[in-house]
């Protein structure tokens, strides 16, 4: 229960609000907020703050609801906005102002889960590899860059508004006259139809002007001669890149699926014109959509990516080779491979660079949708950028002692925000039993690693609680929890991905010993913690089985 409390301090009265709890059998008190210096203003604040705890507890509670009747399947995009804004993943931006469209932060948990997401992208594209060096390119860059690449004269979308609703929809201009509006059924003003412009202008200096980048690979060709001289990197080679990207969305929909900020992750990656695949085709399987399937319209097919190249669906082995690696990336952190499919561009979808083009899609609650777009560029980009600055781009070829302008075979483009969404829809489970939502991350991309708990408030548990925890978050983000029952304690954990938490109780004092207990089976061992900080280690890397880690506890 809640009430107002009145302080006297130094001849001065302050108002605060208190909260009585039961916590382990005692009736504890906790001061919740600071009202003011006046009893008015302190009851109006108090009703402010008590409805807002309400609302929040009621969207916790009709969320869980929907999830015990769901058990299993995925949640809407709509749910999953409200899980991410409860646990402190993602909130709308500028939120106590009503939000603004398009944009989001990411919260305490979202922000380690993106750092984690896109350190495993690096790590798998940049640092496992030799054929692949990264850059990090500026977001404001010469405008003539965005002249020459086509995105001053071609990247626009048609923005019609529906007759009906009156709400404003962007359609690609294949569109116009075939589709009605995604919110009403209504027919759209097509007399009023026009081309709208994605990149954000921005002032620079006194006079100057340019656009925030609209995609990140446009620094990457800009670089390219730099790059490929100061690294020495030989044909053929990539070059990647991680960053913030703005378009100006006409109708930004579906939580941080389409949004006007958000980030990419872009690999540019360069070969001689006609060269062949070098690599082995990841023996990856998965259903297959070509642009003669949805034109007869047939349904995509099971297949092996290897078995597609073969039959000549996919054209290009270095086609092949990229949709297998990037679909393998997902898979090996924990995604679901039967919310995946590959599906190609058909030729009215091309964008205005693009020969050829796959994407990954993610059965995503709203339908099939692009996750990744994998793009055959040709030498497009280059040319233009040659043309424009009048700079030769060409690089020395060693094979045929010549000079060429290396074509862009493959182009894995994916944003940062439809990954999340993908890793926490995949990891999204309700478990009956425990009566608790399970946030199954790979430890990998989970917030916290590990949640440290001293047993009950006592000196010696908390003297060792306190060193693990200092001695971890050396090179974890850990958590030191030390309110509410172990119970509540290891739910709380579970709902954020937490993998293991640690207990400190009356055996670690004697044995200097602890319990991990396992996020996904409940499991328990006890581990000494002279090997804790090595195991953990171990069992976030994946290289052993939780049984293996210690001694089970019954
Ligand atoms: N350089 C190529 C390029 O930018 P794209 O298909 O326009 O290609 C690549 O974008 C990826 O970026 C998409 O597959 C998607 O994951 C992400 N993306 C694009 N627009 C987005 C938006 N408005 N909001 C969130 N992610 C977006």
């Amino acid at each position: 229960m809640a009430f107002i409390v009145k302080k006297k301090i130094g001849g001065g009265e302050y108002f605060y609000l208190n909260e009585n709890k039961r916590i382990d059998g005692k009736v504890k008190t906790k001061t919740l907020a600071y009202l003011g210096k006046n009893r008015k203003d302190a009851e109006e604040k108090m009703k402010k703050i008590l409805k807002s705890k309400i609302e929040i507890k009621s969207e916790a509670k009709q969320e869980t609801k929907k999830m015990e009747n769901k058990n299993s399947g995925k949640i809407s995009i709509e749910d999953m906005a409200v899980f991410c804004k409860r646990k402190g993943f993602v909130f709308p931006s500028g939120e106590i102002y009503g939000g603004f469209a398009g944009f989001w932060d990411f919260g305490p948990m979202g922000v380690e889960l993106k750092n984690n997401l896109k350190k495993e992208w690096w790590k798998y594209h940049v640092y496992q590899r030799r054929d692949i060096v990264g850059i990090d390119g500026s977001i404001i860059t010469h405008p003539q860059v965005w002249k020459a690449s086509g995105h001053v004269d071609s990247f626009s979308d048609v923005f019609v508004v529906c007759k009906k609703c009156k709400k404003a929809s962007k359609i690609d201009k294949a569109e116009l006259g075939k589709v009605k509006c995604d919110f009403c059924g209504g027919e759209f003003d097509e007399k009023n139809a026009k081309d709208f412009n994605l990149m954000f202008k921005v002032q620079v200096g006194e006079n100057g002007e340019s656009y925030l980048r609209p995609e990140t690979a446009q620094l990457i060709f800009t670089d390219f001669k730099l790059v490929q001289e100061s690294s020495r990197m030989k044909l053929p080679f990539g070059i990647a890149q991680i960053g913030k990207a703005f378009r100006n969305e006409i109708a930004p929909r579906d939580f941080i699926f389409r949004n006007r900020e958000f980030e990419q992750m872009e690999i540019e990656y360069f070969i001689k014109q006609g060269a062949d695949c070098i690599y082995e085709i990841p023996d990856e399987k998965m259903l297959v959509y070509s642009a003669e399937m949805q034109e007869k319209k047939s349904n995509p097919e099971i297949m092996k990516i290897k078995e597609a190249l073969k039959m000549g669906i996919i054209k290009k082995g270095w086609h092949a080779y990229w949709l297998a690696t990037q679909f393998r990336w997902f898979k090996n952190l924990g995604a679901n491979p039967e919310n995946f499919r590959i599906r190609q561009h058909k030729k009215d979808e091309l964008a205005h660079y693009s020969s050829d083009c796959w994407d990954l899609e993610y059965n995503f609650p709203f339908g099939w949708k692009e996750l990744e777009g994998i793009a055959d560029r040709k030498d497009y980009d280059l040319s233009q950028h040659e043309k424009f600055s009048g700079k030769d781009l060409k690089i020395f070829d060693e094979e045929s002692r010549e000079k060429i302008l290396p074509s862009v075979v493959c182009e894995p483009s994916i944003g940062v925000e439809r990954s999340f969404l993908v890793f926490m829809f995949d990891a999204y489970h309700y478990d009956k039993k425990r009566e608790n939502i399970i946030l199954k991350l790979n430890p990998r991309l989970s917030p916290i690693k590990a949640s440290i708990f001293p047993i009950i408030k006592k000196d010696e548990f908390e003297k060792i609680a306190k060193d693990v925890f200092n001695d971890l978050s050396l090179e974890w983000k850990v958590n030191y929890d030390e309110s509410g029952s172990i119970g509540r304690r290891y739910a709380r954990n579970d709902e954020i991905g937490t993998p293991y938490c640690i207990t400190i109780d009356d055996k670690s004092v004697q044995n200097k010993d602890v319990t991990i207990r396992d996020r996904n089976t409940t499991k328990q061992i006890r581990v000494k913690i002279s090997h804790l900080k090595d195991m953990l280690r171990k069992l976030l890397n994946e290289e052993i089985l939780f049984e293996n880690a210690g001694k089970a506890v019954k």
